[in-house]
């Protein structure tokens, strides 16, 4: 899968007539977590603080997470003109308190940070599909589907928090096969 920008969206399909309110309101939650994916990239970086080639992954990785973020931003705003999406990322950001400068994994140790991280994407990939699914409005519905993470898969690779070979596969397992592999190992 390769990098994808904002200019890939068909903007000009947007079709106010098939707006859920409901859905306009969980897209807005979306962009701000998405759009905070810096402080968390920071916050990997302050994990793996020895190791620069994770960093720099990371980085890209958390460029990326802004992107989906932004993206979902100005969906927002055309479904609804007046979010603010400046001010309510500010606030957003005053009530969510973490320290993302820590050097201290909240999950104790680099292999409980990155297992949640798996367990994190896998939830966010099951939203997005179900999103996609779900809704009738189709620049929504293309973002959903074109919602691309290039760099993940090389995130987890990358870190020796996690054996290689099983990060990769829990991020492109079917759902049926993560699963049953889940079970298989007990
Ligand atoms: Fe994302």
């Amino acid at each position: 899968m390769g990098a994808w920008t904002l200019d890939d969206i068909p903007w000009d399909h947007f079709d106010r007539g098939e707006l859920d309110p409901d859905v306009v309101l969980i897209v807005k939650a979306a962009s701000l977590v998405e759009y905070n994916g810096g402080s968390y990239a920071h916050h990997l970086c302050r994990i793996f603080y020895d190791d620069p080639d994770f960093q720099r992954t990371a980085r890209r990785w958390g460029d990326e997470e802004i992107q989906h973020g932004r993206a979902l931003a100005r969906w927002a705003v055309l479904a609804d003109p007046s979010y603010d999406f400046e001010f309510a990322f500010g606030r957003f950001q005053a009530g969510y308190r973490v320290d993302f400068d820590s050097e201290a994994s909240r999950r104790g140790s680099r292999s409980g940070e990155m297992i949640a991280r798996c367990m994190v994407e896998i939830g966010t990939s099951s939203y997005y599909s179900a999103l996609r699914d779900g809704v009738r409005e189709p620049v929504l519905k293309e973002i959903c589907r074109n919602r691309r993470n290039p760099t993940l898969q090389a995130l987890l690779q990358e870190s020796d928090a996690l054996p290689r070979a099983r990060a990769a596969r829990a991020l492109t397992a079917s759902p049926r096969r993560f699963r049953a592999d889940c079970r298989s190992r007990g």
